[in-house]
Order: structure tokens, then sequence, then C-alpha cells
């Protein structure tokens, strides 16, 4: 990471333009998103000691985590609010309300860019909570700071506060932020991107967040 500078360390304009390149360029160091996330959903799974079980993922009906659940001693499921293409069949549902779904049938319960298009991410959290058995893990990624983009509605940006309060039936295992793509120019990107374009780019604080929690 770059170190703070104050107001009184001015660069001369040069130094200014490398600095922005490397700052824009700096998240194509480490993994991508999707890579990023899926090393953490394993390592969540592996520091939980869980390694088989019944797993629900919400709103993959596009791009199902198949990989991490590739071992068969996983039994992976996709609930989705819309039907999918992909060759994981999906369970049309909607998280804040599933009660065709009964208590305590999942062991894993996996969520990534899915709470911000909840329309009430808080009934989403209790079925979650609800669906997972004792000892089971929650595992949430979503957005802090990112561009407005409807699937098909963009509702909210959440802090790691506002996950662990959400998650209150659940003993919290880790919560925070990832800023790796903190300063990735992400102008133009997507349906509907109404982010005005200038000298300094588009979008520049892309924030994820996360939460992990455990059922008691
Ligand atoms: C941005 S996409 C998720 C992308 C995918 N999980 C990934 O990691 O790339 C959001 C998904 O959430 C689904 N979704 C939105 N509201 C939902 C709800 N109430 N219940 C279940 N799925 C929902 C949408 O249909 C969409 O497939």
């Amino acid at each position: 990471m770059h170190a703070a500078r104050t107001a009184a360390q001015p660069l001369e304009p040069a130094a200014r333009i490398r600095e922005l390149e490397l700052l824009e360029q700096e998240w194509k160091r480490g993994p991508r998103r999707n890579d990023r996330i899926n090393a953490h959903i394993r390592a969540v799974l592996a520091a939980a000691g869980l390694s088989a079980g019944d797993v629900l993922e919400i709103g993959a009906r596009e791009h199902p985590r198949t990989d991490v659940f590739a071992a068969s001693a996983w039994n992976y499921s996709v609930m989705d609010i819309e039907a999918g293409s992909s060759s994981v069949p999906v369970v049309v549902g909607d998280i804040t309300s599933c009660p065709e779904l009964p208590d305590e049938s999942f062991d894993v319960a996996v969520s990534v860019d899915v709470f911000e298009h909840v329309n009430r991410p808080w009934l989403a959290a209790e079925e979650i909570s609800r669906l997972l058995r004792p000892g089971g893990i929650s595992y949430t990624s979503t957005l802090f700071a990112w561009r407005y983009h409807p699937v098909p509605i963009d509702f909210w940006r959440f802090t790691p506060d506002c996950l662990d309060f959400l998650f209150a039936d659940l003993d919290r295992v880790d919560s925070g932020f990832d800023t790796t793509e903190r300063r990735r120019d992400i102008r133009g990107r997507g349906r509907r991107d109404q982010v005005p374009i200038d000298g300094l780019g588009g979008f520049r604080e892309n924030w994820r967040v996360f939460h992990v929690g455990r059922k008691p």
C-alpha cells in the first residue's frame, strides 16, 4: 500500500501522474474478484473445520461457485429470485421470505453481491440464520462503496457494523472491508452507470465488505 501523504508534501506533476497510474493499476497485482472471494470462502470453511455438507448459495443463477464446492462431499444448491441459465439448477425463491426451505437445512449459506440488490436485507439475514444448522457458517460479501448497478434494482450499501447488526442471530466470526479495487477506474462499466467521467476517471472508491457468522 502507499503511505499517506500530507498536504505539505505536494508531488511534481510527472510524479503525481506516475502515482495515479500506480494507484489505478494496483488492483491488478493481486487475485481478481472471484479468485479473491473464493480463496476467502475456502479459508473461512477450513478455519471453521467444515469440509462437507449442504450448501445454499443465494443469487448465483449465472455464476454458481461450483469450483469452491466441487468435492462430492458438498451438496451445493442455488436459490435466486430469477431462473438462470447455468449448469446448476436454480430453485427460484426470495431470500427475504422462503418458508418452502425448512429450518436448519444447510451447513453453509453464501451470498456474493446480493445484499445490495435485496429490498429488505434484514429479512434476508434472518432467513439465512434460520436456514443454518447449529455450527453452520454464513458468508456474505457485498458492497460498501460501488457505482450504481441495478440487477434488477440497486437498493443498499453496507458497513461491517451493519452486517454484524443484521446477523445478530449468529456468532460473529469476522467482518471487514476489502479495498483491493479501491482506485480501479470503473467508468462507464455496466448498464445505467451515472458517474460523470472527468480528468480523474470514474468511480474511485470501490470498497467491498464481508461478514462471516456461525450459528450457535
Ligand atoms: C449482482 S447478481 C449476483 C452475482 C453473483 N452472485 C456473483 O457473485 O457474481 C445479484 C443476484 O441476486 C439475485 N437476487 C436479487 N434479489 C434476490 C432475492 N430477494 N432473493 C434471491 N436472489 C435475489 C438476482 O437475481 C441476481 O442473480
